[in-house]
């Protein structure tokens, strides 16, 4: 069997696979579809300080190989979070990465001081990528932004910090630097693309929202691409996300760079695809004969 640890910097997982913040729920939802020992961690949905219900219906709808998203960070807010949701997901036998976003550095820094206090938190994914809320991506969508929220995130607990990326800006390579900067452990490569759906006949947008963000495999090479340029960018780790549903994609994503990886939208169809990629994963790796994950990590070469 191969070593399937990674590290990434403060953040040890036991191995690369991880759930997708938004397509896992709060876990609860998919026990009776994944063993969850087996993961390397679970991601769940974003919380905010305050309880939001999101964006009017309908919040998705099918694309071609994929699927847009508007749901405007529906959560029950923070205190829900630590009340509810918490004493569940502390107690998994995986890493828990909580994901949070605020409107403004001092949101984001309240919302990291509050969960300091919990040691089942392997680490925090701080959601600066939103395309559907107004203000989602700010912080995404600028170094400089990207750097002080992560800074003071890092001040606010002790936890290992994770930038989560948009791919909707010109360079992601900057906003990584940015984030590098501020402290980040690692950087979440890449959130969704922004995009729509008509219903050409009643000539309408079918998203409540009008745009939506586009997941699922229509994005892989468009992710693989943004995790490639940040791991020539820059010298933190990168969880990479973006369409990852089967083994050749895991493969590609970490040779490409990304030290872990992130299943989003394949939890919607095949439920129990991330606990079957480990064993799939550590085959593979066999057969490849590697001794560790780490021999493939940003083993591509032109
Ligand atoms: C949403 O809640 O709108 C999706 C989450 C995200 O894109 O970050």
């Amino acid at each position: 069997m191969a070593q399937l640890q990674v590290q990434l910097n403060r953040l040890k997982l036991r191995n690369p696979i991880l759930v997708a913040s938004g397509t896992f729920g709060y876990a609860r939802e998919m026990a009776a579809f994944v063993d969850f020992a087996k993961l390397g961690g679970i991601v769940p949905k974003t919380v905010t300080g305050e309880p939001r219900i999101g964006n009017p219906p309908p919040r998705t709808v099918e694309a071609t190989s994929g699927m847009l998203n508007s749901i405007g960070l529906d959560n029950d807010g923070i205190d829900t979070f630590i009340e509810k949701h918490i004493p569940y997901l502390s107690n998994l036998d995986t890493a828990l990465i909580a994901n949070i976003a605020g409107r403004t550095v001092e949101d984001f820094a309240n919302l990291a001081g509050k969960l300091a206090e919990f040691d089942g938190i392997a680490a925090l994914e701080l959601n600066i990528s939103c395309p559907n809320v107004s203000g989602g991506v700010d912080f995404g969508t600028n170094p400089d932004s990207a750097r002080d929220v992560v800074k003071a995130v890092r001040d606010a607990c002790p936890f290992p910090v994770i930038a989560k990326l948009t791919p909707n800006v010109t360079d992601i390579t900057k906003v990584a630097e940015g984030a590098a900067k501020g402290g980040a452990d690692a950087v979440s490569c890449v959130n969704t693309f922004q995009g729509m759906a008509i219903d050409w006949k009643k000539r309408k947008p079918i998203l409540g929202n009008i745009l939506g963000g586009l997941s699922g495999p229509a994005i892989k090479p468009l992710a693989l691409r943004c995790v490639y340029q940040v791991a020539k960018a820059v010298d933190i780790p990168i969880i990479g996300v973006g369409g990852i549903a089967n083994l050749n994609d895991v493969l590609e994503f970490l040779v490409a760079g990304a030290s872990a990886i992130q299943i989003g939208t394949a939890n919607f169809y095949d439920p129990g695809v991330s606990a079957r990629l480990v064993d799939e994963l550590d085959a593979a790796l066999d057969a490849e004969g590697c001794a560790t994950v780490n021999d493939l990590i940003g083993s591509v070469h032109s």
